[in-house]
């Protein structure tokens, strides 16, 4: 049995299907990747997961049982973690405070004491590489920090599946292979990731199985690198990225960026 099971899940916003039918399983100790374009469904997916939104049609089940609708609580508490695509954390905290907040109140055993739960703090944010940096107040931190703050936060609640949110969005190379590393390093600890991203390298780095959706379906879904050559997705997809690659005309427009 899979671990998550999708099965024909749609939301839609007013006159916006933001999902129309898709499906898919998540097995333990997989790491997929979801790609698409901008306004694919990408988010709104991980959104239904989480419980954030409760879905329309369809089903969600971690492992045998329906969580389609679950308060995001109780989700959770499952074993389910997550990143948000914009960064949240708790200003007036520190680091590693920010990080116990997870420890603290989204764990699926019973509430941990507030001594162990910066411990556990102390611990994951190693792994993500912001142990010297855990006494620092949030808001002193860099973009690429922040995202690890988030992962760590999620981590921190010990999650059996990970869904993260574009964490590698505005990295430059050199923080993208160090990102790379940390959700490596998570995956070693037994972890089943799925992650939306829109950098092809991590995609191809890291996951062995790759989803594309499109308009709220799936349009392919199999090992990356024959996803990536599938003409469908070239269109889809490559062609908006590979567009937007290109050097920027003499008077650029301001770029815009996603939820
Ligand atoms: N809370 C909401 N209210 C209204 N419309 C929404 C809401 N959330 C998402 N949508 C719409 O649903 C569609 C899918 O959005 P979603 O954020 O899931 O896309 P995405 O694939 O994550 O895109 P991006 O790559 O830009 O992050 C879009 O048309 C979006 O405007
Ligand atoms: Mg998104």
């Amino acid at each position: 049995m899979s671990l998550l099971t999708v099965r024909d899940l749609s939301k839609r916003f007013g006159g916006v299907k933001a999902l129309a039918g898709v499906s898919f399983g998540v097995d333990e100790g997989d790491v997929l990747g979801i790609i698409g374009p901008n306004g694919a469904g990408k988010t709104t997916l991980l959104n239904c997961v989480s419980g954030l939104y409760r879905p329309d049609g369809g089903d969600i089940r971690w492992e045998a049982a329906s969580i389609s609708g679950m308060a995001p609580y109780r989700i959770a508490r499952l074993g389910i973690g997550r990143t948000f695509q914009i960064v949240r954390p708790f200003p007036s905290m520190t680091v590693r405070e920010n990080t116990a907040m997870g420890a603290l109140f989204g764990r699926p055993d019973k509430r941990l004491q507030p001594g162990a739960a910066l411990d556990e703090a102390d611990d994951v944010l190693e792994l993500v590489g912001l142990g010297e940096k855990r006494h620092y107040p949030v808001l002193r931190l860099t973009v690429p920090d922040r995202k690890r703050l988030e992962v760590a936060r999620a981590l921190a609640m010990r999650p059996r599946l990970l869904l993260l949110d574009e964490v590698m969005a505005g990295l430059n190379g050199v923080e993208v292979e160090q990102a790379l590393q940390m959700v490596r390093q998570v995956r070693e600890r037994g972890i089943t990731i799925v992650l939306i991203e829109h950098v092809m390298k991590v995609i191809v780095g890291i996951c062995n199985r790759a989803l594309v959706l499109n308009f709220g379906r799936t349009l392919v879904e199999g090992p990356p690198a024959e996803v990536l050559k599938d003409r469908r997705v070239i269109e889809a997809y490559l062609g908006q990225r590979y567009a937007r690659d290109q050097p920027p005309p003499p008077d650029p427009s301001p770029a815009t960026e996603g939820n």
